[in-house]
């Protein structure tokens, strides 16, 4: 297996011949050194935690000719991160969901030294974020094989992986709370949920069709830590507009941290809009 296996769509030359230079060095060890890498695709991984990760180094990202698996599509620059990231092939990226989301968490302390869960994260863009701005510790979590693999594959780049835990969420129970344990709790949960109405027949209809909202929603009494904040990013007139209802039903305090009138959007915009819960706090402070 050679470096030109691999599918790399966006990268700028000295980046790219960075990346090609990581993995060779990857590929010589898993091979030469015996860990046992493990580079089968075709295998759903079962629980891709960071303690799987640990035994051994980032998955190796076989070929899309090989029809193993998914090759990573892209590398990516993220404003606040100090290398770009990958973007596996099959797994959800529109940077500007989350735009609002990453500004506030880069330019204050919201996440700094504090407990984040992301649920349904993807490339791993937001935590990845999280990390970069202190926090103490962030749980990932996804039910795309491939994000899982994608969002395990970035920390081990930025060094972020005694930070970062990516957890896979099973296809036959797919709620929110699935992968977390009933006593864990969070001080910042966050996510950008899927928001179409719709079946799931590829793993990357997982990012579109809303049926996550509902049990995110019911689940943060017992998973917010008091004082603890919720945010919500959807750029999508529709399901912002149930994702309200769905709090006021609840009696959950919320409130919208962007300028823009839905009236006046269209249904699908971008950047993404953030909705803010809390449960044990008022929103006198900023
Ligand atoms: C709109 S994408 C957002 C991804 C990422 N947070 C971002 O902003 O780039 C929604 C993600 O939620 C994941 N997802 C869907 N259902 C899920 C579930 N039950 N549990 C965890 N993640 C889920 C999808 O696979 C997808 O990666």
């Amino acid at each position: 297996m050679g470096a030109e296996c691999f599918r790399v769509e966006s990268a700028s030359a000295t980046s790219m011949f960075n990346h090609l230079l990581r993995t060779f060095v990857i590929v010589i060890c898993l091979t030469g050194c015996g860990s046992g890498g493990n580079t089968d695709f075709t295998s759903q991984p079962t629980s891709a935690t960071r303690q799987s990760q640990k035994k051994s180094a980032p998955p190796l990202v076989v070929s899309a000719a090989s029809d193993r698996g998914p090759s990573i599509l892209a590398w990516e620059k993220v404003e606040a991160l100090p290398e770009q990231i990958a973007v596996f092939d099959h797994v959800f990226w529109e940077p500007d969901d989350t735009k609002s989301l990453r500004e506030l968490v880069r330019t204050t302390d919201l996440v700094h030294k504090k407990s984040v869960l992301e649920i349904g994260t993807a490339s791993g863009i937001v935590s990845l974020c999280c990390s970069q701005a202190g926090a103490g510790k962030v749980v990932a979590t996804d039910i795309n094989p491939w994000a899982v693999r994608n969002a395990a594959y970035n920390p081990e780049l930025l060094n972020f992986g005694d930070r970062m835990e990516v957890r896979l969420v099973s296809q036959k129970q797919p709620q929110a709370w699935a992968v977390i344990l009933r006593e864990e709790r969070f001080d910042v949960i966050i996510s950008n949920p899927p928001w179409e109405p719709g079946n799931t027949t590829r793993v990357e209809d997982f990012a579109f069709y809303f049926r996550l909202i509902k049990s995110i929603v019911s689940g943060l009494p017992e998973h917010l830590n008091p004082g603890g904040q919720a945010f919500l990013a959807y750029g999508h007139v529709p399901a912002i507009r149930r994702l309200r209802t769905l709090l006021q039903k609840n009696n959950f305090p919320f409130r919208t941290r962007d300028e823009r009138l839905l009236d006046e959007l269209p249904d699908s915009f971008l950047p993404g809009m953030l909705t803010e819960v809390r449960l044990h706090d008022t929103f006198a402070s900023p």
